[in-house]
């Protein structure tokens, strides 16, 4: 099986994406990290913690950041994810306890355990990954790859989505921490973005969600009642999509080119720019290439989610 470590921002599709790890036999999960993003830090690591009791998770869940590696933390988007981060879903107190680690050392740990092993699936801000890199510079050499969702390539999100992501043209795991970011990116480990140019086009509507078997079914139509799904019905699939591509990567095209984000807090920050590799742009020399999904065989890996759920 792929042994994978998830770091995400436990909202509504990152627990969807945790739901389809767990149910499958081929992966591994050896480990959860949390992160500020769709909601506050403890929101995230409580629905966390109610997600291993849930799914009878033996992975440690360890607590990450709380705000970007420069400024404050932002206000959560809780008119996406609701005031919880699970759609205002009434999320039990958890049983499960926290791993006593931070996010970043339990990465580590769990990295060094298993050398060229370990496949990191990011969903949330990277601003853990980062801190792990600053901790442990051996670590792109000890990881297998770094599967992240995040990044919009081919046009402003915001102009296509109106009102719904928090960010005016960054796609928000990126924009909510640019310098994380291009850190992560151009740490020289295998990365491959799934930006939301592939997400938005992988869509799950009411119907599709109205089948989905077992208790999985519906626990995902709770948390996806209030908020999450649009005006028509229908909701992207970001973060599994980033588990669809680990798991199933001939289901998604992809080209190669250095990606830098640009950083700060101007109106362009976080924007995902890429040159094609031996670029001349002094932006992006002495940066190594990476993989961004471009296209996606949508049918095909709504397919493979909707199999994977249990009773
Ligand atoms: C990303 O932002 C969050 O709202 C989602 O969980 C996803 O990871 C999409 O831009
Ligand atoms: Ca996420």
């Amino acid at each position: 099986p792929e042994k994978v470590i998830y770091d995400a921002d436990f909202g509504i599709d990152d627990a969807m994406a945790l739901i389809l790890l767990a149910r499958r036999p081929d992966v591994a999960l050896l480990g959860v990290t949390t992160v500020f993003g769709n909601a506050q830090i403890a929101d995230t690591t409580r629905n966390a913690l109610f997600l291993k009791d849930y799914l009878g998770l033996s992975a440690p869940v360890a607590r990450g950041a709380a705000k970007p590696l420069i400024g404050p933390t932002p206000p959560p988007p809780a008119w996406i994810h609701g005031a919880n981060g699970l759609g205002n879903y009434p999320v039990p107190v958890p049983r499960a306890a926290l791993d006593p680690r931070s996010a970043p050392q339990l990465i580590i740990d769990l990295v060094r355990a298993h050398p060229g092993e370990v496949t990191i699936l990011a969903v949330g801000r990277l601003t853990n990954l980062a801190t792990a890199l600053a901790l442990a510079p051996d670590l792109p050499h000890l990881v297998k790859r770094v599967v992240i969702m995040g990044g919009a390539f081919g046009y402003n999100y915001q102009g296509q989505r109106s009102g719904s992501n928090p960010f005016s043209v960054a796609e928000a795991n990126i924009g909510g921490d640019p310098e994380a970011a291009d850190e992560v990116i151009n740490a020289g480990w295998p990365v491959t973005l799934v930006p939301l140019d592939v997400t938005i086009r992988t869509v799950m509507d009411r119907a599709y969600l109205a089948a989905l078997p077992g208790k999985d079914g519906a626990l995902i139509r709770a948390i996806t009642r209030q908020t999450y799904v649009n005006a028509q019905g229908s909701m992207p699939v970001h973060d599994s999509s980033a588990v669809f591509y680990a798991l199933r990567p001939s289901a998604y095209t992809t080209v190669e080119g250095v990606v830098r984000v640009e950083p700060g807090t101007g109106p362009a920050a976080g924007i995902t720019v890429m040159a094609p590799p031996g670029s001349r742009d002094p932006g992006f020399a002495r940066h190594g290439t990476v993989h961004v999904a471009t296209g996606v065989d949508a049918p095909a890996v709504l397919a493979f989610y909707a199999q994977s759920l249990r009773d």
